[in-house]
């Protein structure tokens, strides 16, 4: 039996394989029931979101996720007009509102700030994406979506390209799709390559080693999922490092020629040039259903974590 009452989640690395599949079970089920609305599971419950960094995707479909689930939603998105502003520690801006709420997601640009959040809150803490480390609730809708549409994992040959330093979402993903058994290669400009620290994990704990390429071409005929990134900007110490590898790579239709009929195509969003708008309306692209997926797999994360 699962139980995720009460938990933290602050990695992917804090599920289980079989906590995680509970998860999108019940995301499957709450996708079905959202057509039929007005969802009562958690009323009387107050979802808090502090998003220290910007957001569309993650703190939208959180709030709508509470939202649709009959909870309410407070927080706040930049800092601006907190007491952040007056020189308030993180440490005491989460021990007050977890007064104020029964369960937190956070975003901050600091590596470590939701461990620091959950080792002071007593009500669950959700990492909504810590600067450059991880992001694992965007991987258990990156999962759902895979699933979705490849109805598996296992085997699937997965390309994980762009901005792999400093892109904390594939940082999670990669542990969760080698958790699930799926083949991965590596895609990203020299500079931009998987950290050591996730290889190293990959091999210790999985005995896989993942082929680095710097380009599509031998590999896009290949793929069953390419999953683009965005080049993180913001996290370049050096303005001009980032030039030379900003617009690294680009999916476009003379690429996907070579793809596979059934490629999928995604991306956490938001996109600046990685993939072209003319791609949109092919059959690979998923980007747009993948961020959809956001409502139903936070919904039962929610769900799961206030214990209903
Ligand atoms: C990602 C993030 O914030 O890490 N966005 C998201 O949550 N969907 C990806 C990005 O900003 O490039």
């Amino acid at each position: 039996m699962v139980n995720l009452k009460d938990r933290d989640i602050i990695s992917i690395r804090d599920l289980k394989k079989s906590e995680i599949e509970y998860i999108l079970q019940r995301a499957s089920k709450f996708e079905k029931s959202l057509k039929k609305g007005n969802l009562k599971l958690l009323e009387g419950k107050i979802l808090a979101t502090l998003f220290f960094e910007p957001s569309t995707r993650t703190r939208l479909s959180f709030t709508s996720a509470m939202q649709r689930l009959g909870g309410k939603v407070l927080g706040f998105s930049g800092t601006e007009a907190t007491s952040v502003k007056k020189g308030e520690n993180l440490a005491d801006t989460i021990r007050t509102v977890e007064s104020y709420s029964d369960v937190i997601v956070m975003r901050h640009s600091v590596e470590g700030s939701a461990k620091l959040a959950a080792d002071v809150a007593s009500i669950p803490v959700l990492n909504g994406g810590d600067g450059a480390h991880s992001h694992p609730t965007q991987t258990l809708l990156d999962l759902y979506t895979i699933k979705e549409f490849k109805k598996k994992i296992k085997g699937l040959k997965v390309a994980l390209s762009g901005d792999l330093k400093y892109g904390r979402t594939v940082h999670s993903l990669a542990y969760a799709l080698a958790l699930f058994g799926a083949d991965m290669v590596f895609i990203s400009p020299k500079q931009l390559e998987m950290p050591r620290d996730v290889t190293t994990e990959l091999k210790s704990k999985f005995g896989i080693s993942v082929e680095q390429k710097h380009d599509f071409s031998k590999v896009i005929k290949d793929i069953d999922v390419l999953y683009a990134t965005r080049i993180q900007k913001e996290r370049f110490p050096d303005p001009e490092e980032y030039k030379k590898v900003r617009g690294a790579y680009r999916i476009d239709l003379e690429l996907l020629k070579n793809a596979k009929k059934d490629l999928i195509v995604m991306h956490p969003l938001p996109r600046i040039n990685e993939i072209a708008p003319e791609v949109d309306k092919t059959n690979h692209a998923v980007y747009f259903k993948q961020a959809f997926n956001g409502v139903p797999v936070r919904m039962a994360l929610l769900a799961s974590v206030l214990g209903k």
